[in-house]
C-alpha cells in the first residue's frame, strides 16, 4: 500500500519519486552520499514560504508591524542572510549571535538582544552596534545597561520584558510567561523598571514586550498576553505621560509534527493580535504602536529533514525489530528527552513502503531516554537504510552538544535540484583541539 507523505509536515517540496524522497529538487540517498549522516538537509522554499507567510499575514492586518526571525530556533549566516533578503528582523540572545546577524546583513536597526542573564560586554557590544532593541529581562540588567550608557548622547532602545502571569497551554519547559517562570519583570516591578529607564540619560524606553511559551496551537492565551501589553501601555501613558512605540507579545506559535495534528492559522493568528491591540488602543486612545512578533520554530521546523544511517537493530525474542539504531540522537535532537517531542519519519528510500509493526528510534547516545521516535509506524527496515525524520529544523541543531565526543553534523540548503554545504561537519580534530593534555597546561 503507498503512503503519501503528509503533506503539511514535510518540505512543501518534499516528493516520492520511485519510492525515494526528494527535498528541494535533490535525492536524499544522493545527499547522504555525499555529505554523510547525520545530515540536516534545509528546504529553502519552505523557508522563505514561512517568512513571506508571515509578513503577508501581518500586512493584511494594515498596521505598522514587524517579523523578526528569533534566532535562537536555527541560526547560522546562511539561514541569517535568508533572513536578511525576506526583510525579517532577528532576535539575538547572544554575542555570537549577535555577530551572525551582522556577518549576514541584517540591520542591526532590525535586531534586538534578549537573554535573561546577558554578559557586560554582550550589552555594551549591542549597544556599540547600534541594535534596534535591547530586552530587559530584569533590573539588574537594567542598572548594569544604564550605568554603560550613562554618557551615549544616542540613547539605547530597550523594550521591557514583563511576564504576564498567563499560563500557556504547553510543555512546562516551554512555559515562559508565568509569575514564577524564570523570565521578565514581574508586573509590580513595571513603573520601577521604567522610572530608571526615565532617569537614565543613555537609555530611552520604546515598550513592551512578553513572550508566554511556545508550541501553542491556542490563541486565547496569546489574545490575553497582548490585552495585558497595551493594559499596560495604556497604564504607563497615564501614570507617566509617555506613549510606548512598540509592543511584542513574543513568538510561540506551534508546529505540528504528527499527520493527525492540524497547523495553526497564521491569518487567525494575525487577526487575532492585530484586533486585539486595535481595541485596546482604541479604548484608551493611545496611538497604534508598532506590533512586533518573534516566531521561531514556526519559520524553521517544517523547512528541515535530519537525516540518519540506522546502524543496527535490537530484535525482541521472537526476532522482531524493537529498536532500530540510527548514528545520531540527543545530542543533535534534544527535543524528545527535554520535552517529549514527537516527530514522523520515513525511510528515505522505500518511503512510500506500507509500515510493519511499530518500532522505536533509538539514538547512539549513552542515555536510556535517547529515544527519538517511540513506537512509530515504518517499513521493517535493515542495517545501511536512510531515515528521514521531518519538521526537524527547529531547536535541533541549536541546542546540539558534542556528548559522547561525537562531531556535530553537517547542514545543506537545498533548492531548484541544488544542494549548498552551508555548516560543515564538526570534525573529531576539531572537538580534539580545545581540550590539553596535562604535559601541555601551564600554571597560569
Ligand atoms: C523571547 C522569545 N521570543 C521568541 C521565541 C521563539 O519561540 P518559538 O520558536 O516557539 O516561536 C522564544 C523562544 O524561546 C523566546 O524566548
Amino acid at each position: 500500500m503507498s503512503q503519501p507523505l503528509p503533506a503539511h509536515i514535510w518540505p512543501l517540496t518534499a516528493t516520492i519519486a520511485n519510492g525515494r524522497l526528494h527535498l528541494g529538487g535533490c535525492d536524499v540517498e544522493a545527499l547522504a552520499a555525499r555529505y554523510g549522516t547525520p545530515l540536516y538537509v534545509f528546504d529553502e522554499a519552505t523557508l522563505r514560504g514561512a517568512m513571506r507567510a508571515y509578513q503577508a499575514a501581518f500586512r493584511a492586518q494594515g498596521l505598522p508591524f514587524r517579523v523578526h526571525y528569533a534566532a535562537k530556533a536555527l541560526l547560522n549566516t546562511a539561514i541569517a542572510q535568508l533572513v536578511a533578503t525576506e526583510g525579517l528582523g532577528l532576535d539575538v540572545v547572544s554575542g555570537a549571535e549577535l555577530d551572525v546577524a551582522r556577518r549576514a546583513g541584517i540591520p542591526m536597526a532590525h535586531v534586538h538582544l534578549h537573554g535573561n542573564a546577558k554578559r557586560t560586554e554582550e550589552l555594551a557590544r549591542a549597544v556599540a552596534w547600534g541594535v534596534g532593541a535591547v530586552v530587559v529581562d530584569n533590573l539588574d540588567e537594567l542598572d548594569r545597561l544604564a550605568a554603560l550608557t550613562a554618557r551615549h548622547t544616542s540613547p539605547q532602545g530597550v523594550l521591557l520584558r514583563l511576564a504576564p502571569n498567563i499560563a500557556a497551554h504547553t510543555h512546562a519547559h516551554i512555559a515562559t510567561g508565568g509569575a514564577d517562570a524564570k523570565f521578565g519583570l514581574p508586573l509590580e516591578a513595571l513603573d520601577q523598571a521604567v522610572e530608571h529607564v526615565l532617569a537614565a540619560p543613555g537609555l530611552r524606553l520604546r515598550g513592551l514586550h512578553a513572550h508566554i511559551g511556545s508550541q501553542l496551537f491556542a490563541l486565547d492565551q496569546l489574545r490575553a498576553t497582548m490585552a495585558v501589553l497595551v493594559e499596560q501601555a495604556a497604564r504607563l501613558r497615564t501614570r507617566y505621560a509617555l506613549t510606548v512605540e512598540e509592543l511584542s507579545p513574543g513568538g510561540g506559535l506551534g508546529v505540528p509534527s504528527l499527520a493527525e495534528q492540524a497547523p495553526p492559522d497564521l491569518d487567525a493568528y494575525a487577526e487575532v493580535l492585530a484586533r486585539t491591540l486595535r481595541a485596546g488602543c482604541a479604548a484608551h486612545s493611545l496611538p497604534l504602536p508598532y506590533l512586533t512578533v518573534e516566531p521561531g520554530r514556526s519559520i524553521v521546523a517544517r523547512a528541515g529533514v535530519a537525516l540518519y544511517t540506522i546502524v543496527a537493530r535490537k530484535l525482541t525474542a521472537d526476532g522482531r525489530p524493537c529498536y532500530l539504531h540510527i548514528d545520531g540522537g540527543m545530542a543533535d535532537n534534544i527535543r524528545p528527552a527535554l520535552y517529549d517531542a514527537r516527530y514522523s519519519a520515513v525511510l528515505a528510500s522505500r518511503a512510500d513502503a506500507a509500515p510493519g509493526p511499530p518500532v522505536s528510534v533509538a539514538g547512539r547516545y549513552c542515555e536510556a531516554g535517547d529515544v527519538l521516535l517511540r513506537a512509530v509506524s515504518l517499513p521493517i527496515a535493515r542495517p545501511g537504510e536512510l531515515l528521514a525524520v521531518a519538521t526537524a529544523g527547529a531547536y535541533t541543531l541549536s541546542m546540539a552538544s558534542t556528548y559522547n565526543l561525537v562531531p556535530r553534523p553537517a547542514v545543506v540548503l537545498v533548492a531548484g535540484g541544488r544542494a549548498r554545504l552551508i555548516q560543515r561537519r564538526e570534525t573529531e580534530a576539531e572537538l580534539l583541539a580545545r581540550d590539553l593534555r596535562l604535559d601541555e597546561v601551564s600554571d597560569d
